[in-house]
C-alpha cells in the first residue's frame, strides 16, 4: 500500500458513498469499507507489517483517510435523516409565514404629511444645509455680530477656521438659514417650505440636542399678514382637523417685522382647556412678515416684494396630536421599539 493507492481507495469510497440511495444502501457501503474486513480496516491492519521508517508517514495518510470517511458516511447519513423530516413536516396547504416587514420612522411619516400639506397649496419641499455658516443662521437674518439674541438658539459650533466672510461654522439651530439659500437661489415669487434637522444644547422631556424644523417662506408682490393668518388655519386644519384654529399674539424676532408667536387649539381637548394646554390653546413656533434688511440680504427688493415666514417643530406639531402620547420626546431617538412599532 502507498500513498496512491491509498487516495484511489479514498475516492472510491467517497463515490460509493455519494452514489448510495438511501440508508440501506449506505450501512452496506460502511460495512464495505470499516466492517471488520472491510477496506479500511484492512488497511489500517496492514500499517503493523510495515517497516519503521515507512509506518510514521503512510500511518498518517491512513488516518486521515478513515477521519475523511467517516465524516462522508456521518453527512450522508444526515442528509436522509433531514430529507425524511422535512418531507413529513412540509404542508404545501398552509398559509406562508409573513414575513416581517419595517416602516417608516413616526418623525419621517409626519415630514412627508406636512410636505403633501404644503405642496397642496403650491409650496415647494426644500432641505438646506445643516452644517452652516453664522452669517446665514444669523449675520444675514439681521442679527448684529455679539448680539445676545443669538444665546437664544443655544448654538453648537463646530471647531474650525471661521470663513472671514461668512464666519464660524455652526449646525443650524434652526431652519430659517434656508430662507436666504433660498432667496440666493431662486427669485420672486417664492413658496417654500424647507424640512431639516436642527439642533440645540437641549435635553430634556420635551427636547432633543436634534430635532426637525419646518420653515415656510413666502415672497411676491402684496403679501401680508392676512396671508400668513391663512396659511396657518390651512396647516391647523389640514394636519389636527377641521375643528382646529389659528391664534398669533405679538413677539420679537430679529429677522421678521412684525413678529409673531403661533399657538393652535388644542385638538386633545378641542380648545376647552386640558392638562396639556392649560387653557385651550398651544404655542408652535414663531412667524412674521420678512424683515426688509433679510430681504435685502437675500438680494430681493424690498420696495417690490414683501413675505411672510414660520418655523416650528415637526416633534412639537406631532407631540399636539390626539392619540399620540409621546411621554418623553426622546423616545423617538431610541431604539424603543415597543413604542416606535405602533405607528
Ligand atoms: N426660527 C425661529 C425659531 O426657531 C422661528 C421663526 C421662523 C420665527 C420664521 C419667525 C419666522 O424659533
Amino acid at each position: 500500500m502507498d500513498t496512491n493507492d491509498l487516495q484511489n481507495l479514498k475516492n472510491h469510497a467517497i463515490a460509493d458513498i455519494l452514489n448510495c440511495e438511501n440508508e440501506a444502501e449506505l450501512e452496506e457501503v460502511r460495512v464495505k469499507l470499516l466492517g471488520a474486513k472491510g477496506d479500511i480496516t484492512q488497511t489500517v491492519k496492514s500499517i503493523g507489517k510495515l517497516p519503521n521508517e515507512e509506518r510514521k508517514a503512510i500511518g498518517q495518510a491512513v488516518n486521515e483517510t478513515l477521519q475523511i470517511i467517516k465524516n462522508e458516511l456521518a453527512n450522508k447519513k444526515i442528509s436522509f435523516t433531514d430529507k425524511k423530516e422535512v418531507d413529513t413536516w412540509f404542508d404545501p396547504t398552509l398559509p406562508g409565514c409573513k414575513p416581517q416587514t419595517g416602516h417608516l420612522h413616526l418623525i419621517t411619516q409626519t415630514i412627508h404629511e406636512i410636505q403633501t400639506v404644503f405642496e397642496r397649496i403650491g409650496f415647494n419641499r426644500e432641505r438646506y444645509r445643516e452644517v452652516e455658516y453664522d452669517y446665514y443662521a444669523f449675520g444675514a437674518l439681521n442679527f448684529p455680530d455679539n448680539h445676545p439674541a443669538r444665546d437664544d438658539w443655544e448654538t453648537f459650533f463646530v471647531d474650525i477656521k471661521p470663513d472671514s466672510q461668512k464666519g464660524a461654522m455652526l449646525l443650524t439651530p434652526h431652519t430659517s438659514s434656508g430662507q436666504i439659500r433660498e432667496m440666493e437661489a431662486k427669485k420672486p415669487p417664492i413658496r417654500m417650505i424647507n424640512i431639516a434637522k436642527t439642533y440645540r444644547r437641549q435635553s430634556d422631556v420635551s427636547h432633543t440636542a436634534m430635532f426637525h424644523q419646518f420653515e415656510g417662506l413666502v415672497i411676491d408682490e402684496g403679501i401680508n399678514i392676512r396671508h400668513l393668518k391663512g396659511t396657518l388655519d390651512y396647516f391647523a386644519k389640514s394636519f389636527f382637523g377641521v375643528t382646529s384654529k389659528s391664534r398669533i399674539r405679538p413677539y420679537h424676532f430679529m429677522f421678521t417685522e412684525p413678529s409673531f408667536e403661533v399657538d393652535f387649539s388644542c385638538s386633545i381637548c378641542n380648545g376647552i382647556g386640558c392638562s396639556l394646554c392649560k387653557e385651550g390653546w398651544v404655542e408652535v413656533g414663531g412667524a412674521g412678515m420678512v424683515h426688509p434688511n433679510v430681504l435685502s440680504a437675500g438680494g430681493i427688493d424690498s420696495q417690490k416684494y414683501s413675505g411672510f415666514a414660520f418655523g416650528w417643530g415637526v416633534e412639537r406639531v406631532l407631540m399636539m396630536r390626539p392619540g399620540v402620547g409621546i411621554p418623553d420626546l426622546r423616545i423617538l431617538y431610541s431604539t424603543g421599539l415597543n413604542y416606535l412599532q405602533q405607528f
